[in-house]
């Protein structure tokens, strides 16, 4: 059977400057979800490109005394080179400024204009150079461009006109008769709230400039950048010389743009394809713009990121997770150094780098590097098997609906889960007796499993790593391009020799200073909503009596329960069992342990601690913990639940 085809685009970058962190944000989750559909079986074509005419990059040319094709040239080599940095996969990349969408664009203006949708007037009007968008009086804000809050300036000339009145009514039909069309519904309804108040004809030439595509009818004219740059989508799939790969890819099932962007992708565009008589993309999803350390990234404030310094620093596959990972899809999310170590820490070297490392350690140790024969399973051994086939199954449904950032939650709580079934089996103890050899395989082997399982879940955010553990595991070449399609549980042969560990991220030591997450309890001043953190750096902390110790009611209680609180990233609301009562905690633990880590677990809590309210809820107490540097580790005592430390 002839695979599902699945096409999916980014904005065409225009290459005015060098591209940003925000950018490679955009491509990377297109690059996410390509390598999923490809995963998945789909015959994927993943187009990405420059969007290089207009008067902007005219000017920037003009004043750096070279031609513009020579301005841009450079400019999108950078592009492509970051793209081959970040590990890229798209199929093509398309420039505005090549023959074969010179030649797809002026064609698509003649058929528009031969069925009379494009008419010669005047142009009389404002219009902002940045943007390269026309606007009415109506809809400025404060006399200034409303999308970047430039200046505008008048212009009036002769231009061509293209009658997109005339579709206002239909497209807004398919809109409201097609709710995936435009996603997230936000961006929808203020799209259909837009298209109510009336629209204009839209203006497509301009005389005052060349540097573009010329009308085919009128050369004098050029086309506006806007109508040639969301032309390019029809552009690689053949338009105009490959009819079948046309009927292939078209329509788009994915184009995702940055949420200024959605008006052009869901007006202009569909207009222009209904005036071509072709059908409508599947989708349209604007996702949110990526902020640093809470402010919008600007060149005036000097806080402009360029992820190559950032790729060179911690590898490709660290940022492509920390941003897939840290920002929801439809939102604005933060990038800050701080976090995205953090996360390199905890998630990446911790969590999955110890899971890698102590399975092929006990693989060579206990059994020569050999995963041994898939023994009986045992209820315990079940338990796993169950959550990975879950993990899969909520995976896939997590991803076909763009939940990326929760997918990727995912698989980490079933990499946690794996880490906890090593400390549930023991292998340890199963290597040192030889008459428990068959339960020390089946431990063995359900870890590497779950490691070929996580490789496979992970590739789309994270190809390298997934490469690296495949590799490690010595499966790697039989890991097939649609490896997720059929991906149960079971299938990593039997009785086969794995290689020797190798880190897949090393920790990155943070300077003493820097480190703001030293200790885990925060709490709120009684009073004041300010959250304070409660440190204690030894140096602050003077000599006190055995008195003084003594009032602190240090007990073991059990963890019984752990929920994350809502709203936050650092906290997790504990119950706790002690003196047969319940009590709650809120602890500033999440990013060091999941929920279901912690329960069960005999802890050390600070019993008669005054209690207060974090986010709402009373936290009766506090857990003691061990911390240094990034690390964290609760205290944990192998005591009857009541036992007094002193
Ligand atoms: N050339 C047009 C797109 C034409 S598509 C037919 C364009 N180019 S752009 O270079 O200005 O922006 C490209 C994309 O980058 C947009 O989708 C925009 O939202 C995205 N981003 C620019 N800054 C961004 C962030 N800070 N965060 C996330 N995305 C950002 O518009």
């Amino acid at each position: 059977m002839e695979k599902k085809s699945f096409y999916i685009t980014t904005p065409i970058y225009y290459p005015s400057a060098k591209l940003h962190i925000g950018h490679a944000y955009c491509t990377t989750i297109a690059d996410a979800i390509a390598r999923y559909k490809r995963l998945n079986g789909y015959d994927v074509f993943f187009l990405t490109g420059s969007d290089e005419h207009g008067q902007k990059i005219q000017q920037k040319a003009e004043e750096a005394g070279i031609s513009p094709i020579e301005y841009v040239d450079k400019i999108v080599a950078g592009f492509q080179d970051l793209w081959k940095r970040l590990n890229i996969s798209n199929d093509d990349f398309i420039r505005t400024t090549q023959k074969r969408h010179y030649d797809v664009v002026q064609e698509v203006f003649r058929r528009i204009y031969k069925k009379g949708d494009i008419y010669k007037g005047e142009y009389k009007g404002l219009y902002c150079t940045p943007c390269e968008s026309f606007w009415l009086e109506r809809q400025l804000v404060n006399g200034k461009c409303p999308d970047c809050g430039r200046p505008v300036k008048e212009v009036s000339e002769e231009a061509y006109f293209f009658k997109i009145s005339k579709y206002a009514d239909r497209l807004l039909e398919y809109i409201e008769n097609n709710p995936e069309f435009i996603q997230p519904v936000s961006r929808r309804n203020e799209m259909i709230n837009f298209i109510k108040q009336g629209l204009d004809d839209l203006c497509i030439s301009r005389t005052s400039f060349s540097w573009g595509i010329p009308v085919p009818i009128d050369t004098k004219h050029v086309i506006y950048v806007w109508f040639d740059a969301l032309t390019n989508y029809l552009t690689p799939i053949g338009f105009l010389d490959d009819q079948e790969k046309f009927k292939k890819y078209w329509p788009a099932d994915l184009h995702l743009v940055g949420k200024e962007i959605v008006r052009f992708h869901t007006i202009i565009w569909p207009i222009i394809l209904m005036a071509l008589d072709l059908p409508l993309p599947r989708k349209v999803y604007g996702h949110g713009w990526l902020i640093v350390d809470g402010d919008k990234m600007s060149k005036s404030k000097g806080n402009v990121i360029d992820p190559i310094g950032l790729i060179d620093e911690f590898g490709a596959d660290a940022i492509r997770y920390f941003l897939l990972r840290e920002i929801n899809l439809g939102q604005d999310g933060n990038f800050s150094r701080d976090a995205l170590i953090a996360r390199i820490n905890s998630d990446l070297a911790n969590d999955l780098g110890n899971l890698l490392h102590r399975t092929l350690n006990m693989i060579d140790k206990f059994n020569d590097g050999i995963i041994g024969e898939k023994a009986a399973v045992r209820d315990v051994d079940q338990n796993l098997i169950a959550e990975a086939e879950k993990t899969i199954r909520t995976y896939k449904e997590l991803m076909d609906n763009m939940q990326l950032s929760d997918a990727i939650k995912l698989v980490w709580m079933f990499i946690s889960r794996s880490n906890k079934y090593v400390d549930e089996t023991a292998p340890w103890i199963l290597g040192k007796d030889e008459n428990r050899k068959s339960e020390l395989n089946r431990v063995l082997y359900d870890l590497a499993e779950s490691l070929r399982i996580v490789g496979i879940l992970i590739f789309p955010f994270m190809p390298g790593t997934a490469q690296k553990i495949w590799k490690q595991l010595n499966i790697a070449e039989k890991i097939e391009d649609s490896s997720l399609k059929n991906l149960k549980w079971g299938d990593l042969p039997e009785n086969m020799k794995v290689n020797k560990p190798v880190q897949l991220f090393p920790r990155i030591e943070i300077e003493e200073k820097q480190n703001s997450n030293k200790y885990i309890q925060t709490v709120k001043d009684d009073d004041s909503e300010n959250v304070k953190k409660i440190t204690a750096d030894k140096d602050s902390v003077g000599l006190i009596s055995i008195k003084d110790f003594s009032k602190v009611d240090l007990r073991v209680a059990e963890v019984k329960a752990v929920i994350p609180v809502p709203k936050t990233e650092k906290l997790l609301q504990l119950t706790v069992e002690l003196d047969g009562k319940e009590r709650t905690i809120v602890s500033g633990i999440a990013k060091f342990y999941t929920p279901e880590e912690l329960v069960g677990k005999h802890v050390i809590l600070v019993a008669n601690l005054k209690p207060a309210k974090l986010r709402g809820i009373l936290s009766q107490g506090m857990l003691l913990a061990a911390s240094k540097g990034e690390k964290l580790k609760i205290v944990e005592v192998d005591m009857p639940v009541g036992s007094k430390v002193k």
